[in-house]
């Protein structure tokens, strides 16, 4: 069965999590700015994790802000609210990766429907995705907002096919994050994993069909679906 929607995930994927914290530590301390984001981005996917597990969901601006007080703590960083702040501020418009904007442009101009699939809220979404100039290439942007549970629980899954009324073999899912991919396959879509660092597979009971290193494979990966 043909491709007919082509989803991604948002941060790490499309969006560069990195970013903020390091625009921000640039001038500071670089090394400490790397240890931070890497500590935000750990303790905000287990943040959303645990709250799915406990049935305790709570937005991502207000997982992605404890997760940020825990990351300063641990840095010695907490003692600074304007830095604070401006790690917020940069979240709401964090970089695209380069190869994005380009790569959606193809997608759109082959008439495949595009779409992002993620955890954030819908006013972080639409602020991160406006702020990178990518907006106008994507046909719906899902969040988990609208079941209120964080992946990888079906329902989110799930939003992909009731918007494009498609079935889930024919959605192309696309996420840089391991286990989000892992899961997808599992869900029973047609999953790709970007693999942006190199990192090992990993050991989940189910694998991606996909893997690559960048997004600019897209395109030539869905032709030959
Ligand atoms: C998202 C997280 C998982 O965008 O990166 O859903």
């Amino acid at each position: 069965m043909s491709i007919e929607v082509c989803a991604f995930d948002a941060y790490g994927t499309l969006l560069d999590v990195t970013a903020a914290a390091r625009r921000a530590m640039a001038n500071i301390d670089p090394q400490r700015g790397l240890a931070l984001a890497y500590d935000w981005r750990l303790k905000q996917l287990q943040y959303t994790w645990i709250r799915a597990i406990a049935g305790a969901h709570a937005d991502f601006w207000k997982v992605t802000s404890d997760s940020l007080d825990w990351a300063l703590e641990r840095q010695g960083l907490d003692g600074n609210p304007e830095l604070r702040t401006h790690l917020m501020d940069l979240y709401a418009e964090l970089d695209a990766f380069p190869e994005v904007a380009g790569m959606l442009r193809i997608l759109k101009g082959a008439n495949m429907n595009t779409a992002i699939l993620s955890n954030g809220s819908p006013d972080m979404l639409r602020s991160a995705t406006r702020a990178a100039g990518i907006e106008d290439s994507l046909d719906a942007i899902l969040s988990v907002e609208e079941v209120g549970v964080y992946k990888p629980d079906d329902r989110v899954y799930g939003l992909v096919e009731n918007h494009f009324g498609c079935s889930k073999s024919q959605v192309l899912f696309v996420s840089s994050n391991g286990w989000d991919a892992a899961a997808a396959a599992g869900y029973g879509f047609v999953s790709v994993w970007v693999n942006r660092l190199g990192e090992p597979i990993d050991r989940l009971p189910w694998r991606p069909r996909h893997e690559l290193a960048e997004l600019s494979q897209i395109p030539e990966l869905l032709a030959s679906q």
